[in-house]
């Protein structure tokens, strides 16, 4: 009988899988500017699935919702998940292609990024694993992002929503997120901290990039010290803070020490080319924490 019981996973992420067309350049290009490129790569992407990578390398159990399309580029996007031994069984095949995401990156580390969201278009959010915590964003529709988050609050999950890339939502949306990690721009889209705050939120985690990340409460403000990293390469650095973090919650962790290893994470992952290349084992991550 005992088989018949589905599994509650650590961490369910709904969201986007993409594969990353990475071209570096000396500096990002303006408007209508043409400029040369000094190398080329693809490696795996899309924010929910550097966030479930994430999740998993930090140990957590992570089970995947999304969507892919029937190519080669598809095939590629399982595999990771196969091999970060994260749980694929809700995600769908669409009749459309993978998601693509073309992505600039200069020699200061800082990129530029055009999303294709083909697959990731038909992400419903209809039909969720059991989890302790769910991490949802941006990259899939917005209807599925209600959904995911309005039933996992109904389960007693915590819910976690990374709104990125940015964008302003309402009530309906934010109503059921228990914490909320934005940058400073997409803060500023949703309102601020004050008015999410008071929409539900027991939680917001502004992450403040080579400044570490600031967690606003009802008691107030914390900082959370950075980990100076020389940068190579900051894609999927959000990601992989959003994606620890949940882990290090459903593991039990207080706030303040989920996030310290987040923010270890994510500065570990801006020291190496790619999105799902460059995110770290727990054990590095606990090396930089322990100062080695
Ligand atoms: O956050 C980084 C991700 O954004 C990349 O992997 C790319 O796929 C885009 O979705």
């Amino acid at each position: 009988m005992a088989d018949d019981v589905p599994p509650v996973f650590d961490v369910c992420v709904v969201g986007s899988a993409n594969l990353d067309l990475v071209a570096t350049v000396e500096r990002l290009p303006g408007a209508g500017e043409t400029v040369p490129g000094t190398s080329y790569a693809e490696y795996p992407g899309g924010k929910g699935l550097n966030q479930a990578v994430a999740a998993a390398r930090a140990g957590a159990s992570v089970a995947f919702v999304g969507a892919l399309g029937s190519d080669a580029a598809g095939d590629v996007l399982r595999g990771v998940m196969a091999d970060d031994g994260i749980d694929a069984s809700h995600v769908a095949t669409a009749s459309v292609a993978t998601g693509r995401a073309l992505i600039g990156v200069s020699s200061a580390g800082e990129n530029s990024i055009i999303v294709v969201a083909g697959a990731n278009g038909t992400v419903t959010g209809e039909e969720l694993p059991a989890s302790k915590v769910l991490l949802v964003q941006l990259e899939v529709p917005l209807a599925a992002v209600e959904l995911a988050l309005a039933t996992a609050r109904a389960s007693g999950a915590v819910t976690v929503l990374n709104p990125a890339p940015a964008a302003a939502l309402g009530a309906d949306i934010l109503q059921w997120c228990d914490i909320v990690v934005p940058n400073q721009h997409e803060v500023e889209l949703l309102g601020g901290v004050a008015h999410l705050l008071a929409l539900g939120a027991r939680a917001v985690v502004v992450t403040l990039g080579a400044d570490g990340a600031a967690l606003h409460t009802a008691e107030g403000v914390t900082h959370i010290d950075p980990f100076d990293v020389t940068p190579v390469d900051t894609t999927g650095a959000g990601d992989t803070f959003s994606g620890s973090l949940c882990a290090r919650l459903a593991a039990g962790d207080v706030l303040p020490d989920a996030l310290r290893f987040a923010s270890a994470a994510g500065a570990l992952c801006t020291t190496k080319a790619g999105a799902v290349p460059s995110i770290p084992h727990r054990a590095d991550v606990e090396a930089l924490l322990s100062g080695g």
